[in-house]
């Protein structure tokens, strides 16, 4: 594995592969790799001839009071896990460079970036659709690959590059879990072993709220179970929201049930503090079966 750090040394070895008319695959990742991750690599190998990984805590993505200093960081383990899959070339540039001090330009992604999580992170989807862009323009990849556990940062990226033009295929993987449910996060790191066990309730409720959604009861009633079951657990320090959510506009299905409602799928979705952690877990509901 080639581990590039300039940025021009990437655009250059980016510029060669296409010149050798070789596709070029990319996940965008913050480090301390899990299986969520290397699901994404897994994906992008199979098609694509070169596959490129970014490690870079973006911290313009994370709020003044947020984990950005303490975010975890691995780069040891996570160059074993990129070298064993195989990984062609790590990029994993400086904050200096990707942000040097003069910097000025950022890309907001409106309404949908204030939508659910934007609506208790402001900044944070500015943040990501700038992070991403850039990287765009330095690896130059014909596909990127990225994760259906973080959601809206789907949706918000898809928006970016229609909305730009960015000549790029955006492929979105399932959420890949652990045994009991839990979704791969790398914030699952700040949960002790008590948190740990309470967090599993999450994905509970959502699968229990897609089968109340799939019987035909109503939207209020789906919420209203999903807010009170997860307050139940002592451990949950606040329910920033739980609730169903139109696919592409985010915004909060309120009134209504299946059978009144005319997309082909909607999202059960929930962010939770659970002691230092912000988890956050989706479902999408296909309406179409
Ligand atoms: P990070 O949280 O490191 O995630 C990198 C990619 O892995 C994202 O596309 C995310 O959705 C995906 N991912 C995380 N957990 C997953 C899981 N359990 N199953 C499947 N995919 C999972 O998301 C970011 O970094 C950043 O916002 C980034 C896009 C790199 C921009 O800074």
């Amino acid at each position: 594995m080639e581990i590039i750090r300039s940025i021009r040394a990437m655009q250059e070895t980016a510029r060669n592969i296409k010149e050798r008319g070789l596709t070029i695959g990319f996940v965008p990742t913050m480090g301390a790799l899990h299986q969520g991750h290397l699901s994404l690599i897994k994906r992008c190998k199979e098609e694509n001839h070169v596959t490129v990984v970014s490690i870079f805590v973006n911290p313009i993505q994370f709020g003044p009071s947020e984990d950005y200093t303490r975010y975890p960081r691995d780069m040891e383990g996570d160059i074993e896990k990129l070298s064993a899959l195989e990984v062609d070339i790590l990029f994993f540039p400086e904050v200096k460079d990707i942000y040097p001090d003069d910097y000025k330009t950022y890309i907001t992604v409106e309404d949908l970036s204030g939508k659910m999580c934007g609506a208790f992170r402001p900044g944070h989807f500015r943040g990501v659709a700038t992070v991403v862009a850039k990287l765009f323009n330095i690896v130059k990849p014909d596909r990127a690959y990225f994760g259906q556990k973080d959601y809206q940062q789907t949706v918000v990226i898809r928006k970016m590059v229609e909305d730009l033009n960015f000549d790029v295929d955006i492929v979105v993987c399932p959420t890949i879990r652990e045994r009991d449910g839990l979704a791969m996060s790398s914030r699952n790191l700040y949960l002790n072993e008590d948190e740990r066990r309470a967090a599993t309730l999450i994905y509970q409720v959502l699968k229990r709220a897609e089968e109340m959604v799939l019987s035909g009861e109503s939207f209020d009633k789906v919420r209203d179970f999903m807010n009170k079951t997860l307050s139940a657990e002592p451990l949950i320090r606040e329910i920033q929201y739980a609730s169903l959510f139109h696919p592409e506009r985010l915004e909060e299905l309120s009134t209504g049930n299946i059978s009144v409602y005319k997309e082909d799928s909607l999202i059960l979705a929930a962010a939770v503090i659970l002691g230092n952690a912000r988890l956050i877990d989706n479902i999408v509901v296909d309406l179409t079966k």
